[in-house]
């Protein structure tokens, strides 16, 4: 719980750095929280004790990749994602852990943040809205699904309280702990893909690709080439802002990233492409 806290707050600030000046939250979602906390008992900022111990018993983990072809090398890392301990005490019963999707021989491989409601149904990165506007982003591109290669910092959805139904409402971002433990997976999934570049979409995957205190607001590093093991990473917004803001002007930013992912990739761009979203 004390992770989900830490996580709303930091969302709450991310917002409030992004402009955003007041979020409404139900009453229900008030009183779930307080109660929480309240079961909890542990004092603010502290972590509890049988938590400490599950982070030193769980540390992130070794990735170990076995020779062969790439397909072998994917298949014994999803083995060591599906039978990671932490990855499935994370998981709710019925739900499932989420790993890349895509060719393997992808030359731009896609980095959000973690899955949602429907990602964690399907076993599969953004397959729900904003998943739908990343496949017609890349569709756009002149490419399909299948010639990119799509992951996530997390390989789980980041828990919040659950109405009384049990389900989870909502999203949160991730905790600085949780994106530690999954990054081993998200970098051994660039080694085995060997991508020409990246394209980080949102503040998450920035902040997983770059370091946690890499930059402040995501103006700072957007629309911008950054390294990541040696390879090129564009930085853009992540589709659910387009979806919240879907404005010409926030979609054409976002295209004005994914141009300049295409000429790096020297991919051809017509005049029909670089006028996308200009009126
Ligand atoms: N948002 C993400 O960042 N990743 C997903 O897989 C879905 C939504």
């Amino acid at each position: 719980m004390r992770l989900a806290i830490n996580a709303i707050a930091d969302e709450l600030r991310r917002l409030k750095a992004s402009g955003v000046g007041q979020v409404s939250v139900s009453e229900e979602g008030l009183e779930s929280l307080r109660r929480s906390v309240a079961e909890r008992g542990s004092p603010a900022g502290e972590a509890p004790a049988e938590e400490a111990a599950d982070e030193a018993a769980h540390p992130p983990p070794v990735v170990v990749l076995p020779r062969g072809d790439k397909q072998a090398r994917w298949d014994a890392l999803r083995s060591q994602v599906l039978e990671d301990p932490v990855c499935k005490a994370k998981v709710r019963p019925g739900k499932k852990v989420v790993l890349g999707v895509g060719s393997l021989d992808a030359s731009i491989m896609f980095v959000g943040e973690a899955p949602g409601a429907e990602e964690e149904v399907q076993g599969e990165p953004f397959v729900g809205p904003a998943g739908q506007l990343l496949t017609k982003m890349i569709v756009g591109m002149g490419l399909s699904r299948g010639d990119v290669y799509i992951g996530n910092i997390m390989n789980w959805r980041p828990d919040l309280p659950v109405d009384p139904g049990g389900v989870q409402v909502g999203n949160r971002p991730p905790t600085e702990k949780e994106m530690a433990h999954c990054l081993p997976y998200l970098r051994a999934q660039v080694e085995i893909v060997a991508p020409r570049l990246l394209v980080a979409l949102g503040a998450t995957a920035a902040r997983g690709l770059l370091g946690h205190k890499a930059f402040g607001a995501l103006g700072e590093v957007r629309g911008a080439w950054h390294d990541f093991g040696g390879r090129p990473l564009m930085v853009t917004y992540h589709p659910s802002y387009i979806l919240r803001n879907p404005t010409n002007r926030t979609k054409r930013l976002i295209w004005e990233d994914l141009l300049k992912v295409m000429e790096r990739a020297n991919m051809p761009i017509s005049e029909k492409q670089r006028g996308f979203f200009l009126k």
